[in-house]
């Protein structure tokens, strides 16, 4: 089976290396030669790591790298069984990547969007094989975090929902069925509790306190300010206001120091500022 990605930003790279760690060849599709340059340098640094650490082989490294392949050019999917879009959260970007992926895939190829909260409906409608086409919402780091959501479109068809969750938990990955609505399960639950945790340093708690008390009040493994500079500001927000959108519910307004954080261009961990300095 021959996998293609599109996108090399943070998801797009994650996913291009748990697929080829499952052994499957995989191309990585973004008009961006630099992210792609970008992505492969991380992970031959993140291997080189586990090297050191002795949790991988330089052996295994070298055959995982050798199961991916880079491309700019979206003939490269013409070949692929199996389509996972992760390109940015932006609904018409998406929509111009599936009409493209329409006219090159094969008439049976699947196409999957990693998307963590738009309508896969309304995807599916941007190609002329709706039924083929089904949400998968990984989590970031994807080679590491074990659950992926299966969002079904209006017209998926069952045999696509069979033959997507097969192919994720090939990849070692757990699923659960998540509705068609803003957040799926698990960001309608998580970013609400960011985005309060956020009002809260506007108002004057310090993040360490936050984090703190998150971390070793509720075990979580990093707390909301360190996992909002960790995803990343502008990710986050986008989620909290796709919530607020989508259920035009005032419960799910973006905390205003969120926006002023993005316009500010501190953007968490990537940009060097966020909640802390990195
Ligand atoms: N890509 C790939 N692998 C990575 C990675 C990355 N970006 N970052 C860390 N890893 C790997 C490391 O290589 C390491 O693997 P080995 O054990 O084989 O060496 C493993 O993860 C653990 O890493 P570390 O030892 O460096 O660090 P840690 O033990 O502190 O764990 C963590 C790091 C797994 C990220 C942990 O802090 C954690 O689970 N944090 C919470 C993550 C989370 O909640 N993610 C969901 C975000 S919300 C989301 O994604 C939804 C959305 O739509 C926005």
């Amino acid at each position: 089976m021959k996998i293609a990605v599109v996108g090399a930003g943070l998801m797009g790279s994650g996913i291009t290396q748990q697929c080829a760690q499952s052994g499957y060849p995989v191309v990585n599709i973004d008009t961006f030669a630099a992210a792609q340059e970008k992505s492969k340098t991380n992970l031959k640094l993140l291997f080189d790591k586990k090297i050191a650490k002795g949790k991988l082989t330089a052996e295994d490294a070298a055959e995982v790298l050798a199961r991916i392949s880079y491309s700019t050019d979206y003939a490269a999917a013409a070949d692929a069984d199996l389509v996972i879009e992760a390109v940015p959260e932006k609904i018409e970007l998406k929509k111009e990547v599936f009409s493209k992926l329409d006219g090159v895939c094969k008439p049976d190829c699947l196409l999957l969007s990693n998307t963590s909260g738009l309508s896969i409906s309304e995807l599916a409608a941007a190609t002329k094989r709706p039924q083929q086409v089904i949400g998968t919402h990984f989590f970031y780091p994807a080679p590491v975090m074990k659950l992926v959501e299966l969002i079904r479109g209006l017209v998926t068809t069952d045999e696509v929902y069979l033959k997507a969750k097969s192919f994720i938990e090939s990849l070692g990955k757990t699923t659960v069925d998540a509705p068609e609505y803003p957040g799926f399960i698990v960001n309608r639950i998580l970013v609400p509790m960011q985005n309060e945790a956020a009002f809260m340093v506007m108002e004057g708690c310090s993040p360490e306190d936050v984090d703190n008390a998150m971390k070793l009040g509720t075990n979580m493994p990093m707390g909301p300010c360190e996992l909002t500079d960790f995803v990343g500001i502008d990710v986050m927000l986008a989620t909290m206001t796709g919530l607020y959108n989508g259920f035009h519910d005032s419960k799910y307004r973006p905390c205003p120091l969120l926006e002023r954080m993005v316009k500010a261009g501190h953007l968490g961990r990537k940009s060097g500022q966020g909640f802390y300095k990195y």
